[in-house]
């Protein structure tokens, strides 16, 4: 007796679409995770970028989050002038900046010393108008390591269970540079920088001023504790509200570290990330010590978050 017949299959697998996007772009578009993420093509950042290509950039950059462009061959002064196209770029009064462009802030390790910014945050959330978004060009990295790494903090929101929504919808949180800048600078120095840049409130969740989506809105990088988080209430002593303040922050830190909301970025020199930073944090992985790895990042200026 012959076996039952069993479905071969000869009918085509289901065409693997899901990196492709269904809107209409006038350059190509390949998505990098569900989650967040594109890489795009047919730009060239040498070249000036007309009206029609610079507002779909912007359209994308809404959508995906944080854009990749490959083989950007471009000098220091045409990095300012793009990232200048999508708004006021700011001059980062800690970290070191480019002798002739100082609104490029500089990464550059020759190997002498491990980088920091290996930690979840988003750009300067400790200033009173943090960043809107970023744009980190590679000029050398090593062959395997120094990866980026993206995470979408709407859908981190968005997937938080109702009550913990419920529970952080009115609190504020306070932002401080110091903790992570400070650490490199004398005493008086932060002192210094204090006065200038004292900590800043921030709303835990805020609303994107272009989208409206709700956004998770604070980071292990600078965010220091909640501005609000306790009532007046009969504690046992004025610091019982502290374990659970400081698990709810450190719960909330966690969400970035889901592997479902980010995208991981293998660099090459000329590789240009451009990312909102209102909506993402991103961690630059600190694995290819002593090898050197150089980056150019222009930060444009945002809105005070609300
Ligand atoms: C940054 O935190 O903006 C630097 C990211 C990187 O060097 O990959």
């Amino acid at each position: 007796m012959q076996p039952a017949a069993t479905a071969v299959a000869e009918d085509a697998p289901p065409a693997r679409t899901n990196a492709q996007d269904t809107e209409s772009w006038p350059f190509g578009v390949r998505r990098s995770t569900p989650a967040i993420g594109a890489e795009i093509t047919g730009i060239d950042f040498a070249r000036p970028l007309d009206d029609e290509t610079y507002l779909a950039l912007r359209r994308a950059l809404l959508k995906f989050k944080v854009l990749f462009f490959r083989d950007q061959h471009i000098t220091p002064a045409q990095h300012v002038a793009v990232a200048r196209r999508f708004g006021e770029l700011e001059v980062h009064p800690m970290i070191p900046h480019h002798p002739e462009h100082p609104e490029l802030v500089v990464f550059g390790r020759d190997g002498s010393a491990r980088g920091r910014e290996n930690l979840y945050h988003s750009d300067v959330t400790w200033r009173e108008v943090p960043s809107m978004g970023s744009m980190l060009r590679c000029v050398s990295c090593p062959e395997v390591g120094g990866d980026t790494i993206w995470v979408n903090m709407v859908a981190a929101y968005e997937n938080l269970p109702d009550e913990m929504k419920a529970k952080i919808a009115r609190l504020r949180a306070v932002h401080d540079a110091m903790p992570t800048f400070g650490q490199a600078l004398s005493d008086a120095k932060v002192e210094e920088l204090r006065k200038k840049y004292p900590p800043m409130v921030h709303p835990v969740v805020r609303t994107h001023p272009e989208t409206g989506e709700k956004i998770l809105f604070v980071n292990e990088g600078f965010t220091t504790h909640f501005d609000n988080f306790s009532k007046v209430q009969p504690y046992r002593i004025g610091s019982d509200f502290r374990p659970a303040e400081l698990d709810l922050l450190q719960y909330l830190f966690r969400q970035a570290a889901a592997p479902e909301y980010q995208v991981r970025l293998k660099w090459e020199p000329d590789t240009i990330a451009l990312w909102d930073n209102r909506s993402t944090q991103h961690y630059a992985v600190q694995d290819y010590f002593p090898a050197p790895r150089h980056m150019n990042r222009a930060t444009i200026i945002g809105d005070r978050p609300v």
